[in-house]
């Protein structure tokens, strides 16, 4: 018999003018509980050695049984003052950055079907709230988020969402960082796969690039496969700093130049190489 599809999801005719809806905790089944677990517990012993230790000693902090109720890790959250939003969906850009600019981050309220276990084309509650929520708790991370919120609303106005929306992919979603220890990832769409994880430290395919602000605003990016290309920064402080800086003039001279095609290395980058993180000049 074919179960009745998750009525939670992508179910826009309860929201809020700020698209936000109340997570109802009650209505998770005890299957979905159950998947999130599996979820949650096949994601967490990936993480030694590949996820940034900012990302694993908070994602432990915020572990629950099955499915988080966002009540409990508000009362975490307001340590840096952000707090998690239940959302439908995938929500309009300026209601998304108008909620990052306020310390809000949006999470989707519904949990994927068990078929998607190891891939989903869209967010769910599982890459949302596991991928994420626990940088929320890093400070200079935290406030990152909401200076990008604030700098999306004036890029909406600039007519330059495009530019701003790939430093959100190669950083927020597909970011790696250079520690002491070695490459790590911090990013969600990275933390919440369970190929993508492994393959971004230890596969020789990608390139691993790193981090310049006017390259990665240039730099086009594929929403249907493993990455081509990692940028990866030093801290979240460089991340903080380098892009406290006016991005108007930026915008003006991306528009005049041509996109670069994910697979690409220019000359002027500076290689990582994943074996030994020493860096290499782009021959
Ligand atoms: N500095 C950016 C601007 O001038 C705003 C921004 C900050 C964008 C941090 C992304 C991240 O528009
Ligand atoms: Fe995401």
């Amino acid at each position: 018999m074919l179960k009745p599809d998750n009525p939670l999801r992508g179910n826009y005719s309860h929201i809020r003018a700020d698209y936000t809806v109340e997570q109802d905790w009650q209505v998770y089944t005890a299957e979905e509980h159950d998947l999130y677990r599996r979820l949650f517990e096949r994601q967490s012993s990936k993480l030694k050695g590949y996820a940034a230790e900012e990302f694993i000693e908070n994602v432990h902090r915020l572990a629950s049984d099955g499915l988080p109720c966002f009540d409990d890790a508000n009362q975490i959250l307001a340590e840096t003052g952000w707090k998690i939003v239940a959302v439908p969906g995938l929500i309009p850009d300026d209601t998304f950055f108008t909620h990052l600019a306020h310390r809000q981050f949006p999470v989707t309220v519904w949990l994927r079907k068990p078929e998607e276990f190891d891939y989903i084309v869209e967010p769910d509650i599982f890459h949302d709230f596991f991928g994420h929520v626990p940088l929320l708790l890093n400070p200079v991370f935290a406030d990152h988020l909401q200076a990008y919120g604030k700098g999306g609303l004036r890029a909406m106005k600039l007519d330059a969402v495009p530019y701003l929306a790939r430093l959100y992919w190669y950083m927020v979603e597909f970011g790696l960082i250079l520690t002491p220890e070695g490459l790590r990832t911090y990013g969600a769409g990275i933390l919440s796969s369970g190929g993508e994880i492994i393959h971004c430290i230890d596969s020789p395919a990608p390139n691993r690039i790193k981090f310049d602000l006017r390259r990665v605003m240039q730099s086009e990016y594929r929403i249907d496969r493993y990455q081509d290309t990692y940028f990866v920064i030093d801290s979240f402080q460089q991340l903080f700093d380098e892009t406290a800086v006016d991005f108007g003039p930026i915008y003006e001279d991306l528009k005049k130049l041509e996109p670069i095609d994910p697979s690409v290395v220019l000359p002027s980058d500076t290689l990582v190489s994943h074996t030994n993180p020493v860096d290499q000049k782009a021959a």
